[in-house]
């Protein structure tokens, strides 16, 4: 028996039910992060480690909680990220979260594996919707600047390159899964390539040499605001800025490259302090992903330093149980976190989310 969807009252509820109405393979590719998923249990954890001090006697009576990212409106600091093989979960793909995002106003970003042509997703955007685009570079460079410039074209706003997967890490949970299914090739314990699951299948494109030194190439083939997506350590977050491009998304790829890679909460609370000290925190934006399920995970973020965060898997498990509808209701229910959330903490907009109403003396020592 399945919940109705208004059993659904927070953003957990909806991985509760895709993983039990997925197929099993599907549930496999999105779920799945790196060997012993540590860093995907920490990806939650961290958000645990952080405290709230709250304001009081604030009038709350109005909060607005509505941003820009990369010199774009949102209506709230967070975004759609990018999450490859949306037709795994419903058979209209991608597009379903393009549909959502332009109702409540959220900034997409498009994937380069995505299950929908590239057209199609924006193609499926509605007027004014700001989408961008998530780039694996390809070894072949000319398609590479194809991609990239045909997405300038198209109208994105933001090239987000993606620095984590040079290759596409092991999860076993999506190998299993799909080594169950070919029960030949179990029989015959002959182990293929598609054995190695969704992800690798995909991914033998993507080009292990891209380097800092390419940066100046992209940055010379199109006007999009670069953002390099996966940075993990404080020194590539003060590179970046050198480099000249506008953002980095601390992540670590939802746990799903390097099993053991810091959440990106912890990143950045290690690294505003040292962008502070050199003079370069506003040289960039830094947005954070992975683990984010709750309006106060955003808070958290923000309080720390961060532009927005990222959200992958709940849209995903909501698009798949549930539809466009799903989706839709996620985003609702997030908004109204959101608002009671600015409200019990005592800041009416984002502006006035600062370091000191956050506890995260915890972070560092667990
Ligand atoms: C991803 N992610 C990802 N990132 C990327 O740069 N290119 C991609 O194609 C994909 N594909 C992808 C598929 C699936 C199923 C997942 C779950 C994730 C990583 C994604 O952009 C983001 O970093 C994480 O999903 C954030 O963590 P949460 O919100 O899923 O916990």
């Amino acid at each position: 028996e399945m919940p109705l969807l208004e059993q659904c009252y927070n953003l957990l509820d909806f991985e509760a039910v895709a993983r039990r109405v997925m197929k099993k393979t599907a549930w496999g590719y999105y779920s799945s992060a790196a060997d012993d998923e540590i860093t995907l249990r920490e990806n939650h954890s961290a958000f645990q480690r952080i405290w709230f001090r709250p304001r009081i006697l604030v009038d709350v009576e109005k909060v607005d909680f509505s941003t820009t990212m990369l010199g774009t409106p949102s209506s709230i600091p967070f975004y759609v990220t990018a999450t490859a093989l949306g037709k795994l979960g419903h058979p209209e793909g991608e597009v379903v979260l393009t549909r959502s995002a332009h109702k409540h106003n959220v900034i997409q970003m498009i994937p380069t594996l995505a299950s929908c042509s590239f057209d199609e997703i924006i193609d499926a955007a509605g007027p004014g919707q700001i989408q961008w685009l998530q780039l694996y570079v390809n070894k072949d460079r000319a398609i590479t600047q194809r991609i990239v410039q045909h997405a300038e074209r198209r109208g994105c706003r933001g090239l987000f390159i993606t620095v984590d997967a040079p290759q596409l890490g092991r999860r076993e949970k999506d190998m299993r899964m799909k080594f169950t299914e070919q029960g030949s090739d179990v029989q015959s314990g002959q182990a293929t390539d598609t054995s190695q699951g969704a992800a690798r299948a995909i991914s033998s494109f993507i080009d292990p040499s891209l380097s800092w030194a390419d940066i100046p190439w992209f940055q010379s083939i199109t006007k999009m605001p670069i953002v390099l997506k996966g940075v993990q350590r404080v020194e590539d977050v003060v590179r970046a800025a050198e480099a000249g491009v506008q953002g980095v998304v601390l992540s670590n790829h939802g746990g799903r490259q390097l099993d053991f890679a810091r959440s990106a909460i912890e990143v950045l609370a290690e690294s505003v302090p040292v962008l502070r000290s050199l003079g370069l925190e506003n040289k960039l934006e830094i947005y954070v992903d992975g683990g984010v399920r709750r309006a106060t995970d955003i808070l958290k973020a923000l309080c720390l330093g961060a532009k927005g965060v990222g959200i992958g898997r709940p849209f995903l498990y909501a698009m798949s149980a549930y539809g466009q509808d799903g989706v839709d209701r996620a985003m609702q229910l997030l908004k109204d976190e959101m608002e009671m959330g600015m409200r019990l903490i005592g800041a009416r907009n984002v502006g006035e989310l600062s370091e000191g109403l956050v506890d995260a003396r915890g972070l560092f020592n667990h």
